[in-house]
């Protein structure tokens, strides 16, 4: 059974299929062509953080699909009052036909993953948002930037940065990471980027020179630097990330053709300046859309993989 709870678990060329499938989706959706990929199918969608992006995209994905979406907010099922993941799991997997998740350790999603009877998507946690990357690269995709791509990733080293640091060594394509000092990715995370990196050829930098990192990069992107379960680090947070903003100053040295992506919700004036995010360099809302896209490609592939293995 394949789950989608990292990029770690996939090859290059599962990768590129699970865009394929989204971008050819991505047509029949825009003329209006609903084909039933999923008739029938039920996803699960755990909620123990916010969300806006995530919520709707998943829920107008699988309901486009010819199935539907059950938003359970972990404030609303029994989750939320202590009820283990394993039993959460045990009993929510013999309903659905797929379940999504949002939550905080990695090892919550790989708990459930190991009880569960059909797939689990990772709709963010405290280490990765790899269907956030999906998004991203079918961005980059569409604005023809994936050829002598050079990604700077400019912010906090958290799940963003961990699921770039993925994308990068499993595609091969250059990725520049500045964080301020204290914040820098998780090292067993780098380590294993770095190691497929050897595979996929991806070059890698990791510093705390945002200005080095952005030189003629053709996609800038960052995060905020107060992610979900922060909150109380707002302040120093704020103080420690000055001169990480990408403001027009840090745009003029990436590539002019350069791109700018953040996975919002943003905080202006903050990670990025209102000029950067409002400027037709920015792409942030095609790329919001993309998530729509790129989750009914991988649901689609995960259903695919599940028949498969049915008639084995
Ligand atoms: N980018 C993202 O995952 O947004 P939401 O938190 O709104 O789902
Ligand atoms: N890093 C952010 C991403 C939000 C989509 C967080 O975890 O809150």
């Amino acid at each position: 059974m394949r789950h989608f709870l990292t990029l770690k678990d996939y090859t290059k060329n599962e990768i590129l299929e699970m865009l394929e499938l989204a971008s050819k989706i991505k047509i029949e959706t825009k003329n209006r062509i609903f084909k039933d990929y999923m008739p029938k199918c039920t996803l699960g969608m755990i909620f123990e953080k916010s969300s806006t992006r995530t919520r709707v995209s998943f829920e107008t994905g699988i309901y486009q699909l010819g199935g539907i979406g059950l938003f359970l907010s972990s404030n609303d099922i029994q989750l939320g009052r202590g009820e283990p993941m394993s039993d959460t799991s045990r009993v929510i997997s013999r309903m659905v036909d797929m379940v999504m998740i949002r939550t905080f350790e990695q090892s919550k999603i790989e708990e459930f993953a190991k009880h569960s009877k059909v797939p689990v998507i990772n709709g963010l946690t405290n280490e990765y948002h790899p269907v956030q990357l999906m998004a991203d690269y079918l961005t980059i995709q569409e604005a023809g930037l994936d050829k002598d791509l050079v990604v700077a990733y400019i912010g906090d080293g958290n799940n963003l940065a961990h699921s770039w640091l993925m994308l990068a060594s499993k595609l091969g394509f250059e990725l520049r990471i500045a964080t301020p000092k204290n914040y820098e990715v998780n090292q067993d995370i780098l380590e294993q980027a770095l190691e497929f990196a050897k595979e996929s050829g991806a070059k890698i930098t990791i510093s705390n020179d945002p200005k080095e990192a952005v030189k003629q990069a053709t996609v800038v992107t960052t995060d905020t630097w107060v992610s979900m379960g922060q909150e109380d680090e707002k302040e120093k947070r704020i103080k420690d990330f000055a001169g990480y903003i990408v403001d027009n100053d840090m745009m003029n040295m990436a590539a002019n053709n350069a791109i700018f992506l953040h996975c919002l919700p943003a905080y202006r004036g903050y990670e990025v300046s209102e000029e950067v995010i409002e400027s037709s360099q920015s792409l942030v809302f095609q790329e919001a859309e993309n998530r729509l896209h790129a989750q009914k490609g991988i649901m689609v592939w995960l259903n695919n993989q599940v028949n498969q293995e049915k008639t084995k």
